[in-house]
């Protein structure tokens, strides 16, 4: 294939190179995937203001998430198993959202750690949490973060329990993969990806590997995963972390009003409207819909962020344009990562800074900044 112009060319690319279990692990959705289409589909449903004879010249999509300066208002989003896209996929993601002046989010759920993130970058990262039963593990984890500088900390709030995926249970997904006839088709179709993950020891849950208590080996290790989501966790569970950690504090996967001033009341510094990517409560609505509503609640008090669905820059600039003072990609950058590697996210992140670009100018501004309901020429939402 000549050189990718879209996402959909870099998820095509990534779903020639990566054996099928990890493909679709990046590209699934819980159930029917209602909600995951709806993420894409309802973007579409937005339209913009054309604009013309406006001085389009000196363009500039800088700005801040959090007190932070970002390139563009852009970051890549925690996803587990990133390392099985390719191998030390999160090193590769982080070292090109550093080259590319976005933040890069770790996931508790990673292969390579807090550590390994830590000893390829030169800025500071943000880490993902999940609060696990073991609180003990929770209090290491946030001491390991704080030790490597991390400058946030993205608390996700919607995996209690874990919605199914059912390709992921038809495929028998896990990492490292087991010795099936099945996964043994799926990987000897996949010669490339089986020489780079060769070259690495990084294949399980780097975060968790020495961690764990009564943890010997990986298979041991995933059943230990599974049974830590925590159906218990609440709002006081937020604030004892947000005490423990005293930095940035973003929580993610708010959807509903309510649970956004509950978010508020904690006195987090962001929240990000999200439905983990359709992966969680299937028949959820999609990000886009419900973010004038998070934005009319809660975005006089902290800063309303966004993930889900967004395929291109100009899904980022409808997103900013409805009040999201930033914004998350996730699939996007794991096609990249499984496409092309380390190259394969920069493609990514300058396919939607082209795209944001271009868009902007066209509907006649020149600054992110002043892109606001102002260039939305119809809002369903
Ligand atoms: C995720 N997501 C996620 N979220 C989180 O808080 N911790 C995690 O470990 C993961 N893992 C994960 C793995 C994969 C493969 C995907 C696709 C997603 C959710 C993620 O952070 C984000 O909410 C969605 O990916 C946003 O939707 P898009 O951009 O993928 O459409």
């Amino acid at each position: 294939m000549s050189k990718p112009l879209t996402i959909a060319d870099l998820k095509k690319m990534a779903r020639r190179r990566v054996p099928k279990m990890f493909f679709d692990y990046a590209d699934s959705g819980a159930w029917t995937e209602s909600t995951y289409r709806a993420n894409e589909e309802d973007f579409s449903k937005i339209k913009l203001r054309q604009r013309v004879l406006v001085d389009m010249t000196n363009r500039s999509l800088a700005s801040q998430m959090i007190g932070h300066d970002v390139s563009m208002p852009v970051a890549l989003a925690p996803t587990g198993l990133a390392g099985m896209q390719r191998a030390d996929g999160e090193m590769l993601a982080a070292k090109a959202a550093e080259e590319a002046g976005v933040p890069f989010t770790l996931s508790t759920m990673s292969i390579c750690s807090i550590e390994d993130i830590a000893s390829v970058t030169t800025k500071p990262f943000w880490f993902q949490l999940y609060v696990m039963k073991d609180r003990g593990f929770i209090e290491r984890l946030i001491e390991r973060a704080r030790v490597a500088k991390c400058s946030a900390l993205v608390v996700t709030a919607d995996l209690q329990i874990l919605g199914q995926r059912h390709k992921d249970l038809r495929n028998g997904l896990s990492a490292p993969p087991k010795w099936t006839l099945n996964s043994a088709m799926q990987l000897a179709t996949k010669p490339f990806w089986c020489l780079d993950m060769l070259q690495t020891k990084r294949r399980g849950f780097g975060n968790i590997v020495g961690h764990a208590s009564n943890v010997s080996d990986l298979s041991s290790l995933s059943v230990w995963t599974a049974e830590q989501f925590d159906p218990r966790l609440s709002w006081s569970d937020i604030r004892w972390i947000k005490d423990l950690w005293g930095g940035k504090l973003i929580i993610k996967g708010i959807l509903d009003e309510e649970d956004a001033r509950a978010a508020a009341d904690t006195g987090a510094d962001a929240i990000i409207v999200s439905n983990h990517g359709g992966r969680q409560l299937d028949g959820a609505p999609s990000s886009i819909s419900m973010l004038p509503k998070m934005v009319a609640a809660v975005g006089d008090r902290m800063e309303v962020h966004l993930d889900g669905g967004i395929r291109s820059g100009q899904d980022v600039l409808k997103a900013v344009a409805l009040g999201a003072k930033g914004t998350y990609i996730g699939r996007p950058f794991l096609y990249g990562l499984g496409a092309m590697g380390k190259e394969g996210v920069t493609t990514a992140l300058e396919i939607i800074r082209k795209e944001m670009d271009i868009t902007m100018a066209l509907c006649g501004k020149r600054d992110i900044k002043d892109v606001n309901s102002n260039v939305i020429a119809h809002n369903p939402f």
